[in-house]
């Protein structure tokens, strides 16, 4: 397994739409475990191909492991994982209204609002090429929808009133410009630290 780069606001590619996938390949299971490596290492409750540059219909989520120290003090430990690989979703029944403050990996440091269906069902499939359907609601409906817009090249931010969305995307923007001016002039303090908080 390997720890992908997870792009951000402005890279194209999170602009893009994902293409569905034809069929599962040896690669297809590589990517799956690679990007399931990132998003715990993030860390994250969902990752979408597009935030690692690949723009084929697969996300991976877990809206349910916890994260402990370990007790020899050698780093962390992850428990209770329940992660699932949907590949090709299309959500196929959607109903009620929920608001939840969103965040995004490829959305540094910023969050908002946004409103999702409450319950949702999807239909996918498995990485095994098995036709399933997935009953969702509450936070692992909000990871869902949250991840099928990046496959179609939307971010949460996409989701704000015209005119906040300019202005943060103007603000984020700006940030990207200092962050990577500090870095070339060997400022490393701007380098992003780790999260505490799992975001979407
Ligand atoms: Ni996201």
């Amino acid at each position: 397994m390997a720890k992908l780069k997870i792009y951000t606001f402005p890279d194209i590619v999170l602009a893009k739409k994902a293409l569905p996938m034809a069929r599962v390949e040896k690669s297809t299971f590589k990517l799956a475990d690679d990007m399931l490596e990132t998003m715990y290492d993030a860390p994250g409750i969902g990752l979408a191909a597009n935030q690692v540059g690949i723009l084929e219909r697969i996300l991976v989520i877990d809206t349910d492991y916890e994260t402990e120290d370990s007790e020899d003090g050698s780093g962390e430990m992850i428990t209770h994982k329940n992660s699932r690989i949907l590949i090709n979703p299309e959500i196929i029944y959607r109903e009620g209204a929920q608001i939840f403050e969103e965040g995004c990996l490829s959305v540094p440091e910023y969050t908002a609002d946004v409103k999702r269906f409450d319950k949702i069902k999807v239909k996918y499939q498995t990485i095994d090429g098995v036709s399933r359907e997935l009953s969702a609601e509450g936070l692992l409906a909000v990871a869902v929808q949250h991840e099928m817009d990046h496959l179609d090249g939307k971010l949460f931010i996409d989701r704000l009133s015209a005119i906040k969305k300019e202005l943060v995307k103007k603000k984020l923007r700006a940030e990207r410009r200092e962050r990577e001016a500090a870095l070339a002039a060997g400022d490393l303090s701007v380098l992003r630290k780790k999260r505490k908080k799992k975001e979407i």
